[in-house]
């Protein structure tokens, strides 16, 4: 029997007060690692763009790159719950493109769930992905697919009017059947008023220490992205430096001849290399 995290789990996580674990992964041996730490959910998030390959925003993020690191995270990940962040592009047109995306998430990737961003229109998406059985979590606050329309990698609902207009998305994700909402960038305390005004669980990056859980991208969290981190990140790691420090004594170690040393080296019996030598002799005409 599978002993993968139940959404009823996460629902009554948060009735108790527990607080939901999430990191991002985008390949197997780190979605292995969080499942090893015990984590609750893995998030192959499109910040993948940034982390894993190398674009200045996540805009740039494809369904067929997002497949293809889903698939290599569902492979580590056994027991946190799997949740494929749908990239710019795969669910703005249509409820159609939106729910033809989300089942290739399931279907190629083996992803347990989805992410996508924003309210307005994503409402409609997230109503008919869910009516097709896929769950989908959503994400309010910053959401860095539309950056430039709202001003910028910067906090949200940081005035009355607009941390009203958060909570009133919030419920209506809510209300369309999302399992758990994603809070980005939102002051703590009105991120804690929309914590307790939903059912479901809020996840939080960068929104303070009331949400029902919180969420870090890995590359942030270990030290090993090679951009600008935001301000709320916690770095628990310098594995970066790790990689760079071992890969400079590796390169010391070919140069000055120290690597390979005997006993990273196979070796051929006596006997067999000369009879070996012969060969060789021989095939010149010696
Ligand atoms: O893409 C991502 O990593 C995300 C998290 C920051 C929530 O959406």
């Amino acid at each position: 029997m599978s002993d993968k995290t139940t959404l009823t789990e996460l629902a009554e996580k948060k009735a108790a007060g527990e607080r939901i674990v999430m990191v991002t992964a985008y390949d197997y041996p780190t979605a292995r690692l969080a499942d090893e730490a015990g984590l609750d959910l893995v998030l192959v998030g499109d910040s993948a763009a940034m982390t894993v390959l190398g674009h200045d925003s996540t805009v740039p993020a494809t369904m067929d790159e997002m497949v293809m690191l889903t698939r290599a995270a569902a492979r580590g990940a056994r027991r946190p719950l799997l949740i494929a962040d749908m990239p710019f592009g795969s669910f703005q047109v249509s409820d159609e493109d939106a729910l033809r995306n989300a089942i290739r998430f399931v279907k190629e990737a083996g992803a347990d769930a989805v992410k996508l961003e924003g309210a307005g229109t994503s409402l409609s998406r997230v109503r008919a992905i869910v009516a097709a059985g896929v769950p989908v979590m959503g994400h309010v606050g910053l959401t860095p697919q539309s950056a430039t329309m709202l001003g910028g990698l910067r906090a949200q609902g940081r005035t009355a009017t607009a941390a009203l207009q958060l909570l009133d998305a919030a419920r209506s994700l809510e209300a369309e059947g999302c399992f758990a909402v994603v809070l980005e960038a939102v002051p703590a305390q009105v991120a804690a008023r929309i914590t307790e005004a939903l059912s479901v669980p809020t996840i939080g990056i960068g929104s303070g220490p009331d949400c029902d859980g919180q969420v870090l991208v890995l590359h942030d969290l270990v030290g090993l992205y090679h951009g600008r981190s935001g301000r709320f990140v916690k770095r628990y790691a310098d594995v970066g430096g790790t990689i760079r420090e071992a890969l400079e004594r590796y390169a010391v170690d070919v140069r000055g001849g120290a690597f390979p040393a005997e006993e990273h080296t196979y070796s051929i019996p006596e006997d067999e290399l000369a009879l070996f030598e012969a060969g060789v002799s021989g095939s010149r005409g010696e």
